[in-house]
């Protein structure tokens, strides 16, 4: 994880150095000039090997689709590879998946699964995916390459065989080892190291959006911004800060992640897009699968607790970079901001709305309706009592949910060959390399 300070570097670095540094080139002999690096941290090996290998197209069956056909960074690191009805676009022509793309902005903060005890309450927390079946980012980038619809690889010797033939397989030899396409599951596994250090690295985790200036002091929020955090932050009115934690109070940034990272069933509605939900009695039941194997009860979980009241719990995503997604929640049911929030707001005012003329959560089987999320604010009010935010409060939310885009740097391409960087210019925060 590169720290704040290289982020500070990369705005505040370079045109000097970069003009003292021509200046001393013209004054031979002599050793070369120690010149701090310009821009952000450069990549090191690893990570420019995994930026490769994130952007590479040809590692798909057939070729055209890559990690960044999905995880966009003009799109807040989420995007369905060109498809827009919730979910995204495999490599093989019309094929979609199951859920909505994840963002993987921010998602090196995300912690291994594990079921947390607290104040007598039970809670999942962490893991990756929207059912948080992986538990490290290098486990998490291996499942892509072989999944049917997504980037559809028969299995892991056909990636490393693609990886051993591309222009950057000679990173991996000099990483690990000249023979490291021997050993196919061996190099498998590193693919996945080197994929998980360029998604830790600063351009992934930039901190740059106006909500961070504004903890740090260095701009004020517009009037709608501010009442929108109020009441995002209010436990009797949004309530959002309680799933969706932040610490306005704290220069720290990564006291405002917008996750607590646990596991609810909000009753988002079904998304009839999705071909699996074609046929009315299949349910996309979260940490119940069908995506992964429901997770073992560990010793510290009460006797009392059964995994059931889990099923068709998805993770708190984290709202950075929100704004700039095309498609909200594990199912991609929303296609706007507005509506997202819209749901939160009037779920309970208005639930035909959302689920038809019945009213009735319609995107979990009867026996799990029970665990749609009744208790807590604003998911708690009778539909007498009216919508928890009004029209012109959910417009405030989403103004400040707006301020949590970060400054998009450019859109990874191929890898280029070093090149030195204007004075001045604005660098990639990849790295060029
Ligand atoms: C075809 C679209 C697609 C492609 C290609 C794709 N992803 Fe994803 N990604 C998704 C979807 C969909 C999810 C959520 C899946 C789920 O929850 O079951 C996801 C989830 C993730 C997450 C989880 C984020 C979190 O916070 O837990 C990470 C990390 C990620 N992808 C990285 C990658 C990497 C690395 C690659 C390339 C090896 C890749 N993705 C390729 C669609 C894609
Ligand atoms: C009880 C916890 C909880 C509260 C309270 C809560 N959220 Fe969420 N939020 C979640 C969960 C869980 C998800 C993912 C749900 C899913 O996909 O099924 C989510 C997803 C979202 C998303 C979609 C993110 C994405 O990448 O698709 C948005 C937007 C959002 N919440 C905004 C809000 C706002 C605004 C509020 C307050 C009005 C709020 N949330 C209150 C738990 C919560």
């Amino acid at each position: 994880m590169k720290t704040n300070a290289s982020i500070a570097a990369f705005y505040l670095a370079p045109a000097a150095a970069l003009l003292s540094a021509s200046l001393f080139a013209a004054t031979p002999p002599g050793p070369p000039p120690r010149v701090a690096p310009a821009g952000p941290a450069p990549l090191s090996r690893l990570e420019t090997l995994g930026k490769n290998l994130f952007d590479d197209r040809a590692l798909s069956e057939p070729a055209g689709t890559a990690c960044v056909s999905c995880h966009l960074p003009t799109t807040g690191w989420a995007s369905n590879n060109g498809s827009k009805v919730g979910v995204p676009l495999g490599s093989r022509p019309g094929v979609l998946g199951l859920r909505n793309a994840m963002t993987n902005g921010y998602s090196s903060f995300v912690p291994p699964f594990s079921f947390r005890v607290k104040d007598g309450d039970t809670d999942p927390v962490g893991g990756h995916f929207w059912d948080g079946r992986a538990n490290s980012l290098a486990e998490q980038a291996l499942g892509p390459f072989l999944a049917a619809n997504e980037m559809n690889n028969p299995d892991s010797a056909t990636v490393v065989r693609k990886v051993a033939a591309s222009s950057y397989a000679n990173l991996m030899r000099a990483e690990f080892g000249a023979g490291i396409f021997n050993t196919p599951d061996l190099a498998f596994k590193k693919i996945g190291e080197a994929i998980a250090a360029f998604e830790g690295t600063t351009g992934f985790q930039p901190f740059n959006s106006k909500y961070d200036d504004f903890v740090l002091g260095k701009v004020a929020l517009a009037d709608n911004e501010k009442r929108g955090m109020q009441l995002f932050m209010d436990p009797t009115r949004g309530n959002c800060a309680s799933c969706h934690t932040m610490d306005p109070t704290s220069k720290n940034p990564k006291d405002s992640l917008f996750t607590d990272y646990a596991f609810y069933a909000t009753g988002v509605p079904r998304n009839a897009a999705i071909p699996d939900n074609a046929n009315p009695s299949f349910f996309d039941l979260g940490l119940c699968g069908p995506a992964r194997s429901r997770p073992a009860l560990t010793a510290n979980v009460p006797a009392s607790v059964s995994v059931e009241q889990f099923c068709g719990t998805f993770r708190v995503a984290t709202l950075r970079n929100v704004a700039q997604r095309k498609a909200y929640m594990h199912n991609g049911v929303f296609k706007s901001l507005r509506e997202a929030v819209s749901f939160y707001a009037t779920r309970n005012s208005n639930p035909k709305r959302w689920y038809g003329p019945t009213g009735i959560a319609n995107d979990l089987p009867q026996a799990y309706l029970g665990n749609i999320l009744s208790d807590r604010v604003p998911f708690n009010r009778p539909a007498s009592a009216g919508p928890a935010l009004s029209q012109v409060e959910i417009d405030d939310v989403v103004a400040f949910l707006e301020t949590l885009s970060d400054k998009v740097p450019p859109t990874p391409g191929p890898a280029a060959p070093p090149q030195p960087p204007a004075p001045g210019a604005i660098l990639n925060p990849f790295g060029s390399r």
